[in-house]
Formats: C-alpha cells, structure tokens, sequence
C-alpha cells in the first residue's frame, strides 16, 4: 500500500460520511476510520466495523485498547470486512484514554505493546501499523523514543504514523496537546535515518500536499493530515494526480456537491445525512457565499431544496468568473 497521503484518524469526524467526500476527491489516499476501542466492539456495537462504504480502500481500522486477548478477538472480526491495514493508537493523550491505559499512555509499556500487536498480528491477515507521538511528558525523547521504536520494530512492525509532538498526559487536553507540546519534525527525519527499512508518515500542523518537498523531508514515506483535511478537504483534490504525476482536471466542487447530495438519498439514518451535511461545511471555505451555503447545509429535512439552492450559488459564481 502507497502511504503518500493519509487522512488522519479523528473522532466525531472521519466516519464513512467524511470519507465517502474524500473519496470523492482522491481515490488513492489512505483513510481511516476514528479510533474504536477493542471492548466497543467486541460488548457493544459490532455493526460499527461494517460503517464503511463500497470502494472505499484504502481504508485502515484504527483500534483502541490494551488487553492483548481483546485485540487479538477484534483482529479475526476484522478479517471479515474489507480493511487493508490495522492501526494501534499509541498516541491519544485524552485523560480518559490515558486513565483506561491505552493511547499514548502504552507508549510507556512497549512489552505490553507488542504483546497487543503480535496478538493483532497473529490474528489479522493484512498489515498492521502504529500511531505514536514523539513521547511523553518528561521522558527525554533522544534517549526514549529510538528504544521504543526498536522494541516495535523487533515485533516485525514496519509502517509508523508519528505525530512529530510528544504527548503531554498530564495538565493538557486533548486540544491543547494537538498545539502546546512543539512540532519536532527534525526528529521525525532523524527517526527514519535511523531506521530505513521503516515506513515512516509524518503527522502535525500539516496543510499541504507538498509538505515532505516543502521541508526537505523527502526521506520519509508519507504524510498525514489532519484538522486541515477537515476543514479544506479540496487539498487532496490533486492527491491522485501527484501521486501519478497526472494533469487530470479532477471533480469540481459542483459536482461533489451533487455527489454528496445523491449519496445521501441512499442513507437509511437521518444522523448520518446531518453528519454528512456538517462534514460538507469545509468544502466551502473561502467561497464568497459561504455563510449562506453552510446555513443551507444545516437543514437536513428539505435535502433536494438545499442541493439545489447550493447548485445554484456555486453555478453562478463558476459563471461570475468565467
Ligand atoms: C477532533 C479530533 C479527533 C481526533 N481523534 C483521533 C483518533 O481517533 N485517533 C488518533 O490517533 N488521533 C486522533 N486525533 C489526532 C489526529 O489524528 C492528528 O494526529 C492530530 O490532529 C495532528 O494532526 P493535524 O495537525 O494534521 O491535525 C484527533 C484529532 C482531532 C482534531
């Protein structure tokens, strides 16, 4: 799997709504759905791991958890449905996460860790990943970070999506871990000098394609996107045509909207339509009718009125400027 570009894991938001506009606009990015801890699966809802949408690889699980025999259950579940890599969270700081021991907080026990991922590995046919951070709180990443990689890699674990932050468990929040602990993307590089025989996907403050060239990082494997994939998703319009140094025109934002629009006449759920009509708000960003446009999407009754009120906004200013 060409790990180029990746959207980023992200609760309440890279659910197969979100990934279905993605989709729209790169057909070879990797997706992932949001973190789903082993026990939500394996004592609650287990149709979640069905919530994707057809042509929708590559497409990775994002697991949470700590408990090896859980993991390694939720690992031959996995098989049934059509993901192309398992992902272990090492990396969420939330104090919830962290008090449940797994996230960043396993970043501290990588016997453990491996115990988990040999436990996936064993189970799961396909590939699996880490997330991690640079660290955490104190730990001094020169002397922590190589060991903990070297303990992964030993348990024949090669692909590392590294945010380039250490994670702050205590004192932070969430958010505040996602912008107070410094960007390190020297380290990252230096990681993967290290170890070259890794995959290597930087993750952090990214907004553009053009990020590993931009920052003279052209050593490592890919990278990952986050906030800036949700709140301008039109930056992977040009994924594909990077990746295979194409000039394809590419789906114009007329006609995700459409897309959009059809794809949600064929949802059964009404939340997944609002979901779906809330994920849409970022496509217009810096649109002159923006406002006008979000208000638009946020009535999720009168859909066929919405779309082509929207439609024609956006007709008109496609006639405005040509
Ligand atoms: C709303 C939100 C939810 C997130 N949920 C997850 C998650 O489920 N799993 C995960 O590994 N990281 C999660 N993250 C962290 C992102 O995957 C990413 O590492 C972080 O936002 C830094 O990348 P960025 O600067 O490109 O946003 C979340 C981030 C945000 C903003």
């Amino acid at each position: 799997m060409k790990r180029t570009y990746s959207v980023a894991p992200m609760m309440g938001r890279t659910d197969s709504q979100f990934r279905y506009l993605i989709r729209l606009l790169s057909k070879k990015t990797i997706l992932f759905t949001e973190m789903i801890h082993s026990n939500a699966i394996l004592y609650g809802n287990k149709n979640k791991l069905e919530e994707y949408n057809e042509n929708e690889n590559p497409i990775v699980l994002q697991l949470g958890g700590n408990n090896p025999d859980s993991l390694a259950e939720v690992s031959k579940i996995a098989n049934l449905f059509n993901y192309d890599e398992i992902n272990l969270n090492l990396g969420c700081p939330s104090p919830r996460v962290s008090k449940g021991g797994f996230g960043a907080a396993l970043m501290n026990h990588p016997e453990l860790v491996c115990d988990c991922l040999n436990a996936i590995k064993e189970n799961f046919n396909k590939e699996v990943s880490v997330k991690i951070r640079l660290g955490t709180d104190n730990n001094d990443i020169d002397e922590t970070l190589d060991k903990f990689v070297e303990k992964i890699e030993s348990c024949k674990i090669e692909v590392f999506y590294v945010h380039a932050r250490k994670a702050i468990l205590k004192g932070l929040s969430p958010k505040q871990n996602r912008e107070i602990p410094p960007l390190n993307y020297e380290r990252v590089k230096k990681l993967k000098e290290d170890h070259p025989n890794l995959k290597i996907i930087i993750n952090g403050g990214i907004k553009k394609l053009s990020f590993l060239q931009d920052n003279n990082l052209q050593n490592l494997d890919g990278i990952m996107i986050g906030r800036e994939a949700y709140s301008n998703p039109l930056i992977f319009k040009d994924a594909d045509n990077r990746i295979e140094s194409k000039l394809d025109k590419g789906i114009s934002l007329y006609e995700i909207t459409q897309e959009m629009f059809d794809y949600f006449e064929t949802l059964e759920n009404t939340s997944h339509v609002k979901r779906g009509l809330i994920h849409m708000h970022g496509l217009f960003n810096g649109h002159t009718e923006a406002k006008k446009i979000r208000i638009l999407l946020s009535n999720s009754v009168y859909l066929q009125k919405a779309k082509n009120k929207i439609l024609s906004i956006l007709e008109k200013s496609i006639n405005e400027a040509a």
